[in-house]
């Protein structure tokens, strides 16, 4: 079975499957019952922790298509599984109802039966609209908690200022940022105050769209529809080119380690922090049990600091984050790196 970790009171294998690619974002998706079988396979092997959206799904079927998916797969299984979900919320339909709760709820009870449960363990607000109060959110959130609806909750794309506010409101059980070799702007405040206070972080995109593996190159051709790598700036051919030393770096890891370059990535990330769970994703099977066999890839201390000294000394070209964030704030700190 694989090692555990605390999301706050969540307890939760150390890596997790991000689910979004069976129903969204990375082209063209498996057969229903492949990605079914997928999940169970991956929840055979130890891993209880799975990540969905209510909006995954929506360019190529509907919102909700992945967390019907999800719900399929595991609600056999539901009360030894860790599910996550998360909403959007905006403005106008916080006006149509009575109140942010009456909102929050209302997405809540839709996202609980397409998962086929009466409750959600963790549930994040997906993005932070400036137009609705997160504060109202957040206090929304402890009286879902209040009534057993949901277990915690959670932030996406969210800095420090705001987790600190929201945490003070309603604890914050994680935070789930974009997070990875080549993204590391949370190492800064974000992942140590969750260090401090207790809270998961969850890396989205911890294998940097597949770039880690190594097998993403300039001559991968991505897919028309709904690939969300056509807008990936550090998937251009020029910083898939430019950032070969990293791949470099974790090929020499690989070898050393007997494993595959994704299992370093997400290795090192498991070393660097206690609270980290990253979250990969794969609509491929076998990339899925890869990925969640780096739970036993473990790095010495020794091994870790020459890993992270040679990570240090490649310059990251090119970023991720700033497509990932709709907020105008936080988006901001992202497109300054441009
Ligand atoms: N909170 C948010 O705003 C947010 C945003 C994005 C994603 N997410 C969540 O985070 C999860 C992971 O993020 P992500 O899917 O964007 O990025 P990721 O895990 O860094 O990368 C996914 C890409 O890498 C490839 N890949 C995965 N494992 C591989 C391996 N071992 N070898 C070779 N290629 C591999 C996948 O291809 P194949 O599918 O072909 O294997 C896919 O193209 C999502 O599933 C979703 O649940 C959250």
């Amino acid at each position: 079975m694989m090692q555990k970790r605390k999301l706050r009171d969540l307890e939760v294998s150390a890596i997790g499957v991000g689910c979004m690619g069976f129903s969204h974002g990375y082209g063209k998706v498996p057969e229903t019952e492949y990605s079914i079988n997928a999940m169970r396979k991956a929840f055979e092997v130890g891993c209880n922790f799975f990540d969905t959206a209510e909006v995954y799904g929506d360019v190529v079927f509907y919102p909700g298509h992945n967390e019907e998916l999800v719900g399929k797969a595991l609600s056999s299984v539901r009360k030894d599984v860790v599910l996550a979900t998360k909403l959007h919320l905006r403005p106008d339909e916080v006006a149509a109802r009575s109140s942010v709760y009456d909102a929050v709820k209302s997405h809540l009870v839709a996202s609980m039966k397409r998962l086929g449960t009466d409750y959600v363990d963790l549930y994040y607000l997906h993005r932070i609209n400036e137009e609705v109060s997160f504060e109202e959110v957040a206090a929304a959130m402890g009286r879902l908690i209040d009534k057993g609806l949901i277990r915690g909750w959670g932030l996406s794309q969210v800095d420090v200022e705001t987790l600190a506010k929201a945490h003070a409101i309603t604890p914050v059980s994680a935070v789930q940022n974009i997070y990875s070799m080549l993204e590391r702007g949370c190492e800064a405040e974000v992942i140590p105050y969750c260090v401090e206070h207790n809270i998961g972080f969850v890396p989205f995109s911890p294998i940097a769209s597949g770039f880690l593996s190594g097998k993403v190159t300039v001559d991968t051709k991505f897919e028309e529809v709904d690939d969300v790598r056509k807008f990936v700036p550090q998937l251009k051919k020029e910083n898939i080119t430019a950032n070969q030393p990293i791949l470099d770096v974790l090929a020499d890891f690989s070898k050393l380690k007997n494993a595959t370059n994704a299992q370093i990535s997400l290795a090192w990330m498991l070393h660097k922090y206690p609270n980290v769970v990253p979250i990969p994703g794969s609509k491929n099977l076998e990339r899925i049990l890869e990925n969640l066999g780096a739970a036993d890839v473990t790095l010495t201390d020794n091994e870790f600091a020459q890993l992270e000294a040679a990570l240090n000394a490649c310059t990251v070209h090119g970023h991720r984050g700033f497509v990932e964030t709709e907020q105008h704030t936080f988006g901001n700190n992202w497109k300054k790196k441009e």
